[in-house]
């Protein structure tokens, strides 16, 4: 056990959920302060301290500050790609000023944060990006107001580092799957409802059209991910922009011939939605390389391996 407080922000969501049990069997319970606008149902929120804090509340933050004195934290408090498109003033204000108000607390003289982690996203690249082996220096010109926001806190996450000393770490993550939480509004929520639907109905609708390939990452892989960039000593991590990072790529009808191994009669049908216009502008295949080079990136699930431990986990939720 180490002697960290660690507080994540933003915490009862899909990613968060599942962060804050695995930092709490790093650190220690009492020492993972989860925090977040609402409270989560996960038991993992009755297992050490929860404090409801909403990021845009400048008196409120500071009161957190003040009591905790937290070492790392973990920002992940965001409008998600889908939603922030319904509300875009909001979803600017929201990704942008409670990240500014998580660096300024860090670059005061004295300040108890010592490392903040605060995620990016494919979303941060755009049409003009290449979509097959993208690179992590290339064309970004983000067409939603998310990937906007999440490419403008790139640069303010590297100016911080470079001007105050912030020690800020960053991960551009896929679309992420996972069975513990609900995704949160994004464009590739199909690859995690398609799971349930499999096993309620044989039968998913998706709201992407075929052959719409999408890099993904398997969520213990986007914890290992989180937690090695921010453990890995500062010396290794040579980007202060955001690291590419893959985990496996695919399109709907390859998930759902995955899924097929396991359910022979499932059966997909298309009808996009207002999502197939944001996919097209996102990478299809990432390279990550600088990632494996700097701190050792590697994941450990593909699609059928995925696939294999989602439905495992998910079929006693649907068995009569
Ligand atoms: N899930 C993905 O596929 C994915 C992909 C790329 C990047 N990300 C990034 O990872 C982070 C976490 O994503 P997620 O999927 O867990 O999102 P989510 O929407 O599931 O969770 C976000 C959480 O933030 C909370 N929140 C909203 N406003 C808040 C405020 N003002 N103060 C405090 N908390 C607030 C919400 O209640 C929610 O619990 C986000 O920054 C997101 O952009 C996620």
């Amino acid at each position: 056990m180490k002697k960290e407080t660690v507080l994540v922000i933003g915490s009862c969501g899909q990613l968060g959920t599942e962060l804050v049990e695995a930092l709490r069997g790093i650190y220690g319970d009492e020492n993972v302060i989860a925090s977040d606008i609402r409270k989560g149902e996960s038991p993992v929120f009755e297992s050490g301290p929860f404090e409801l804090l909403d990021i845009l509340n400048l008196d409120r933050w500071k009161e957190i500050l003040h009591k905790y004195k937290p070492t790392h934290v973990y920002h992940l408090a965001a409008l998600l790609s889908a939603t922030a498109e319904q509300q875009p003033e909001f979803a600017w204000k929201l990704n942008m000023q409670g990240l500014f108000h998580v660096l300024d607390a860090a670059k005061e003289a004295g300040s108890s944060i010592k490392r903040v982690y605060w995620p990016s996203s494919i979303a941060a690249f755009g049409v003009n990006t290449p979509r097959f082996d993208t690179p992590q220096y290339g064309p970004m010109d983000p067409s939603t107001v998310y990937g906007i926001s999440k490419y403008a806190g790139e640069l303010y996450i590297q100016y911080y580092y470079q001007r105050y000393g912030v020690d800020t770490r960053s991960l551009r993550y896929p679309g992420l799957i996972g069975h513990k939480s609900d995704p949160g509004g994004g464009t590739t929520d199909y690859a995690v409802a398609i799971y349930h639907d499999a096993l309620k109905d044989k039968h998913h609708n998706c709201f992407l059209k075929e052959g719409t390939i999408l890099p993904m990452l398997y969520m213990p892989d986007a914890l290992k991910a989180t937690l090695d960039v921010m453990h890995a000593p500062a010396d290794q991590i040579k980007m202060r922009m955001s690291y590419n990072l893959a985990g496996m790529s695919f399109a709907p009808e390859e998930i759902a011939g995955s899924i097929k191994k396991h359910i022979p009669d499932f059966n997909i049908s298309y009808t996009p939605d207002y999502r197939q216009a944001i996919a097209d502008t996102w990478p299809a295949v990432i390279d990550d390389s600088m990632a494996r080079e700097h701190w050792g990136w590697k994941p450990d699930f593909d699609l059928d391996r995925m696939t294999s431990d989602m439905l495992t986990n998910i079929a006693p939720r649907y068995k009569m």
